[in-house]
């Protein structure tokens, strides 16, 4: 998986070059669209997803591709072959970005059969770069990063949560989620990028997050690498992470534990399930 590593780490700069001109710029409202009421999309996303889907044509054009903007484009690969889908969100952390916040990425993973292989998060208004191959310990500015060592209080945690675009119309879950861990927790903090909230869990700068309603292209590159650290990802409800539902309960060990039994007790999203993305 080293090839797919490296390719991906380029195809994630040159991306990120491209949102990087539009965060020095600016980016004028008149050229942002609004794809659902809160929902943005701006030049920036469309012109990283073009290169992101330029790059893997060129280099494996026998994988399918799954990005936000464009969806799902089969590759050429024979029937029966493992199946390799990049999963790319070219721009994460849009609403950030149109605002002028620095907290965006590029996601770029591989997953083959459903698993993730290769992922990696380019921030680049930040210059963090995440990486990992399955298996490995993931790297962070080329630099390995250490295990995550458990802690067992949530009293004295710092969490990460995200809210859906679904907010505005179904905030309950929400307001639910919120108004149960603030009063548990050391704080909860919230970036507007889901890729980044796994890879800040990934260096323990957090010690959880917790979110649904997202897409695979949100969380297959960070999930892997959070786990590759050491994070344990489930669903919310505590069984299996799948990309697909957009449903992640992440902490250090310990942590996740404490979690899930808050979100057991107090019914938090168990009652609500999104259809998965694509099934
Ligand atoms: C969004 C971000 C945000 C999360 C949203 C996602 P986008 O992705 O990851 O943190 O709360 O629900 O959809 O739209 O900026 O690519
Ligand atoms: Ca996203
Ligand atoms: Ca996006």
């Amino acid at each position: 998986m080293q090839n797919e590593l490296m390719i991906a780490l380029h195809m994630a700069r040159e991306a990120g070059g491209i949102l990087l001109e539009g965060h020095r710029l600016g980016v004028a409202p008149e050229v942002v669209e609004h794809k659902g009421a809160i929902d943005l999309v701006t030049p920036y996303d469309r012109r990283s997803e073009a290169l992101v889907r330029a790059r893997l044509a060129e280099h494996f054009p026998d994988d399918t591709v799954l990005a936000e903007e464009g969806g799902q484009t089969e590759g050429q690969g024979p029937e029966g072959a493992a199946r390799r889908v990049w999963c790319v969100d070219p721009l994460d952390g849009t609403t950030n970005f149109a605002h002028g916040l620095p907290f965006f990425c590029v996601s770029i993973a591989l997953l083959i059969d459903g698993e993730a292989a290769v992922g990696v998060v380019h921030a680049p208004a930040l210059d963090w770069t995440f990486s990992c191959v399955a298996g490995e310990a993931p790297r962070f500015n080329g630099s390995p990063l250490p295990r995550l060592a458990a802690r067992d209080d949530l009293g004295s945690s710092l969490l990460m949560f995200g809210c859906g675009y679904d907010r505005t119309t179904r905030p309950e879950r929400y307001l639910a989620m919120i108004a149960t861990f603030m009063t548990r927790t050391q704080g909860l903090r919230r970036t507007g990028s889901a890729a980044l909230d796994c890879c800040i869990c990934s260096r323990g700068q957090v010690d959880g997050y917790m979110e649904v309603n997202l897409h695979p292209w949100d969380l297959a590159a960070g999930v892997l690498i959070a786990r590759g650290a050491g994070a344990v990802a489930t669903d919310v409800d505590g069984g299996p992470f799948d990309p697909f539902t957009g449903r992640l309960l992440l902490g250090r060990p310990g942590v996740h534990g404490r979690m899930l039994e808050v979100i057991r007790e107090n019914d938090v999203f168990l009652h609500e399930k999104d259809g998965s993305y694509g099934r």
